[in-house]
C-alpha cells in the first residue's frame, strides 16, 4: 500500500528500533515495506549536507522526496529523521497531499533525559561537553509535532508494543488489511 509512516523525534529517542521493529511485522505478513533512515542517508545522498538549520531543512526536503518516489511504488515507507523543524514537516506532508500519497506523522517523544541516558553514540556527552555546537535537544531546538496522526513515549513501552501502536494505527487507516 502507498504511504509514509514518518517518525520524528530526538536522537535516541528510538525511531530506528521501532520503525525496525515494525518492519519485521509488516514482512512477516508479506506487506513490502522500505526503511528510509537519516544516518544511512547522511552517509551518501546527504552527505554533502551538515546540521545547520538550512542543511537539516534540505536534507527533509530530499527524504520527503524521495519518500514519495518510494511509496510510489506501492510500498510502506519508514522514515526516520529527526526532522526538529516543522515548516519543511508541514511541507513534506504537503507535497505526499498533493501527490496524492497518505502521511502518516509518529511523533517519538521520548523525554530528553531518557534519550540522554540512553546515549547510544555518546553524541549526548559530546554535545554537552561543548564539541557538537547544533546537537538537538541541547544546542539546537526541537519543534515538537502539534498534530501528529500518533505520540509514543518509547520511555513506557518496549519497542514492540510501540510498533503494535503504529500498526494499529495503519490498519485503522485501512493502509495495511485487517485480518
Ligand atoms: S535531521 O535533523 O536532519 O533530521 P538526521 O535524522 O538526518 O537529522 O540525522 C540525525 C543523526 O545524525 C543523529 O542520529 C546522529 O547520529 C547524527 N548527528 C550528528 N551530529 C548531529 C547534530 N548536531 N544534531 C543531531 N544529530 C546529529
Amino acid at each position: 500500500m502507498q504511504a509514509t509512516v514518518w517518525f520524528t523525534g530526538l536522537s535516541g529517542a528510538g525511531k530506528s528500533t521501532v520503525a525496525n521493529t515494525l518492519q519485521e511485522m509488516l514482512e512477516s505478513l508479506a506487506v513490502p515495506a522500505v526503511r528510509l533512515d537519516g544516518d544511512d542517508l547522511r552517509e551518501g545522498l546527504c552527505s554533502d549536507l551538515g546540521f545547520s538549520q538550512e542543511d537539516r531543512d534540505e536534507n527533509i526536503r530530499r527524504v520527503g522526496e524521495l519518500s514519495i518516489l518510494f511509496a510510489k511504488t506501492g510500498q510502506l515507507t519508514l522514515v526516520t529523521v529527526i526532522s526538529p523543524f516543522r515548516v519543511p514537516r508541514r511541507m513534506v506532508r504537503a507535497r505526499h497531499e498533493s501527490c496524492g500519497i497518505p502521511f502518516v506523522e509518529v511523533f517519538v517523544a521520548t523525554p530528553l533525559g531518557v534519550c540522554e541516558e540512553r546515549d547510544p553514540k555518546g553524541l549526548y556527552a559530546r554535545a554537552r561537553r561543548g564539541e557538537l555546537k547544533t546537537f538537538t535537544g541541547v544546542s539546537a531546538p526541537y519543534e515538537a509535532p502539534e498534530s501528529p496522526e500518533l505520540v509514543l513515549d518509547t520511555a513506557g513501552q518496549s519497542p514492540e508494543e510501540s510498533a503494535e501502536h503504529v500498526f494499529s494505527l495503519l490498519e485503522d487507516l485501512e493502509l495495511i488489511d485487517k485480518p
